[in-house]
């Protein structure tokens, strides 16, 4: 392999280019590598450090932390002193790749490109047999799925997601029930649970992992609980005074009953909060969007094969806000507004009141 490896010469533009997404794929997978071990975060509260004390100071070993380093170096990530053979993270590198840095770490994004490498010879199988890939066949998943939300959602609920549906906060603050349809392990939910004792919270989520860990997480908090349920059939009529729904209407083996049943449950004036990716549905649309090609293949490695894999319709992430607003009109949900975020360039949140 790396006969061939070696033997690349780029001779145009483009050829330089699939080498470079070569090298971004394995840099990615090597940057996971450097969230989940500490080293960022290691390698960040050091002046320098040379490998041997990097490895000491993150408690791993030395030989992986110094090949690791050669490729943080080469990548560009990690400044080189080699008279003093001492590394060192600039600081405004660490402000993309540390824990510290949340929600602006993107490293934690990159987790899921070895999350989906862990699928590649099912998603082959898929693409000559049809079906998908079920959530259990991923490695990982629901860890760096909690991750993410943590970062992307529930760091953000308080000062820029919640104002999206104005009076909501203060609702919240008197006591309102609150259901978060395809819950994951929680991070949003709980984190509203703790923002908001008058209110109650239940999450719902088809994996019996991802409700065992919300539930973990939850033990101190008493208006948060968590039920391994079907989305699909789901049914406590206006039982609800807020629908959140991060992530999951995509993924869904029936996303139109899934927002049906969204909207059977919230009661008259509740509101509905909604995210997801932010794509457009006409593929012509997403070409200057630097983050489609990311999406796509999240979208053909996960989101399209775990709804496939049900028999589902296979939506994927890239539906677009069109079709969403469709398919949300089409559920009952009769206004929506459909908003962005200017610090996070990954998704839309849509608010629909309900009439009373
Ligand atoms: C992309 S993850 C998002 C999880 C969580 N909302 C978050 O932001 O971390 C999608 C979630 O939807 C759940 N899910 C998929 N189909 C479901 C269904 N029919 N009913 C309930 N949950 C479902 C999955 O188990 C998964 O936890």
């Amino acid at each position: 392999m790396c006969q061939s490896c070696i033997s690349i010469q780029p001779t145009d533009a483009f050829a330089e280019k699939v080498v470079e997404y070569a090298t971004g794929g394995a840099i990615a997978m090597m940057i996971s590598i450097g969230h989940r071990t500490g080293l960022f975060d290691a390698l960040s509260e050091l002046p320098s450090a040379t490998s041997e004390e990097l490895a000491l100071a993150a408690g791993l070993n030395e030989r992986y932390v110094r090949e690791w380093l050669g490729a943080m170096v080469t990548g560009g990530i990690v400044d080189y002193d080699p008279g003093l053979a001492k590394y060192a993270l600039p600081e405004e590198h660490a402000g993309a790749l540390t824990r510290a840095a949340a929600p602006n770490n993107i490293a934690v994004m990159t987790q899921f490109i070895s999350v989906l490498g862990s699928v590649e010879d099912d998603i082959v199988e898929c693409f000559h047999n049809g079906g998908g890939v079920p959530y259990e066949g991923y490695k990982r998943f629901h860890p760096v799925m909690a991750d993410e939300s943590e970062q992307t959602v529930a760091s953000a609920l308080e000062e820029y997601i919640l104002p999206l549906a104005p009076g909501l906060r203060e609702r919240l603050v008197e006591g309102i029930d609150v259901i978060d349809f395809g819950c994951g392990s929680g991070r949003a939910i709980i984190h509203l649970a703790r923002l908001f004792p008058k209110s109650t919270f239940l999450g719902i989520d088809l994996s019996e992992d991802a409700i065992k860990a919300a539930r973990e997480s939850a033990v101190d908090i008493p208006n948060v609980r968590f039920e391994v349920q079907d989305a699909a059939s789901f049914d406590r009529p206006a039982a609800f005074d807020l629908v959140t729904a991060f992530d999951i209407v995509h993924d869904q083996a029936q996303p139109d009953v899934v927002l049906r049943r969204m909207r059977g449950c919230l009661k008259p004036h509740g509101v509905l909060l909604m995210q997801d990716i932010k794509m457009r549905t006409p593929l012509e649309l997403n070409r200057d969007n630097p983050l489609a090609p990311f999406i796509y293949t999240i979208s053909c490695m996960h989101c399209m094969s775990v709804s496939l894999a049900q028999n589902g319709l296979g939506l994927g992430a890239a539906w677009g806000r069109e079709l969403a607003e469709q398919m949300l009109g089409e559920a009952g949900f009769e206004e929506v507004i459909t908003h962005e975020l200017e610090h996070d360039p990954m998704n839309y949140f849509f608010v629909s009141r309900i009439a009373a």
